[in-house]
């Protein structure tokens, strides 16, 4: 219990409604007895739930079919799908449902990234979306999904049901724990993508590589342009598809940044109509979260771009002649093959 630090926000964004119920009686009000039943039925979920460190929880109702399938619901008594179903901040629907998304930071630890697992919402609505009051929640009138692992994403049915240590939003289905990178490559179908890892040797270093984003080119995209049996071409190719030390979820690429990637060339994003470009190459599946980092789908091959020319310590970098010339070589050879 932890009113007198939280009482004053809710005066200010709940004027109708004072909350003062514990977590476990508003999931019961709520229809998530059993979301309830399941953080109380283990002593650390339930001290970590009624913990500061929850401020955010994702219930799933009691109508979900996952609780009336024995399978499925022994799988979300997992103590790391409970803690992934919380944020450790205050991530009101309003947040959550702007365009294009918000990031919300769970307790789930994951040994591959510097910071705790996320899960990332995405609107589909405009700028402002209208949202209607129901009860003692809030209902958004555009949809608003949010993205966990293997590319997974579910729907966020009522929002801020307030609670006496933060608020509760009301999902149709678990998130999906993240998995490691080549798991989630092979189990959301990106087969070609999936055999240029292998071919290059990458596909550990790539997985075991502390927080990253990587651009997983579609099995279309990869036909397009597929196999070259130069190895260190085809690595650079590759390394060229993964920024270090950055999780960039969508809502974190913004338009005009620029990122340098493992193979040491430079990724510009750009935001056209509300569709995300890296490199003039469009974002078609966004926010598949892995155990480090996040992996966007795109439609193209990123081939390097070089910097561009400042004059000062240009001997240092690839000229672009010599760029020219690997980015020449790989899509010949890519074409050949076909
Ligand atoms: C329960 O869910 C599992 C996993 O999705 C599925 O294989 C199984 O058929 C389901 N059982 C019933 C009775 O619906
Ligand atoms: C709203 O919360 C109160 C307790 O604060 C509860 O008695 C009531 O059933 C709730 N209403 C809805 C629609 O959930
Ligand atoms: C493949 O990469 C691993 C590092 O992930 C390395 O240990 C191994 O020697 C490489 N194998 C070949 C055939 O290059
Ligand atoms: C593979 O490389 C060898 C030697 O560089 C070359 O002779 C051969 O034509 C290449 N094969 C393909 C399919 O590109």
């Amino acid at each position: 219990m932890k009113p007198s630090i939280v009482a004053p926000f809710y005066i200010l964004t709940f004027p109708v409604v004072i909350q003062a119920v514990t977590l476990i009686e508003a999931l019961n009000q709520n229809g998530a007895s059993n979301f309830a039943k399941q953080i109380q039925a283990n002593p650390d979920i339930l001290a970590l739930y009624t913990s500061p460190s929850v401020q955010t929880v994702y219930a799933v109702p009691d109508t979900s079919f996952v609780f009336t399938n024995t399978t499925l619901r022994a799988r979300q008594d997992d103590p790391q799908q409970l803690q992934l179903q919380t944020s450790t901040e205050l991530n009101k629907l309003q947040t959550l449902s702007k365009v294009p998304g918000g990031v919300s930071n769970s307790n789930l630890k994951s040994p591959k990234l510097k910071k705790p697992q996320a899960v990332v919402s995405e609107s589909g609505g405009n700028e402002s979306p209208q949202r209607r009051q129901s009860g003692n929640s809030t209902i958004p009138s555009a949809p608003v999904r949010i993205a966990s692992g293997l590319g997974k994403k579910v729907n966020l049915v009522r929002g801020d049901v307030a609670y006496d240590g933060g608020v509760i939003h009301i999902i149709d289905q678990f998130f999906t724990v993240p998995d490691s990178l080549s798991n989630t490559i092979s189990s959301t179908g990106l087969s070609g993508f999936q055999s240029l890892l292998t071919q290059a040797n990458l596909s550990d270093t790539f997985t075991n590589q502390n927080s990253i984003t990587i651009f997983t080119p579609s099995n279309e995209a990869v036909a397009a342009a597929a196999n070259t049996n130069s190895t260190s071409e085809l690595q650079t190719l590759l390394k060229n598809h993964v920024i270090p030390e950055f999780t960039g979820y969508l809502p974190l690429l913004t338009d005009g940044a620029t990122f340098t990637t493992l193979a040491g060339f430079t990724l510009t994003i750009s935001v056209k109509n509300g569709a995300y470009f890296v490199n003039n190459v469009k974002i078609i599946g966004a926010n598949s979260i892995t155990d480090n980092g996040v992996a966007h789908v795109i439609d193209g091959i990123l081939t390097p771009t070089p910097e561009p020319f400042t004059g000062a310590g240009w001997q240092l970098r690839p000229s672009y002649a010599a760029m020219a010339a690997v980015i020449a070589a790989v899509v010949g050879q890519l074409a050949v093959s076909l």
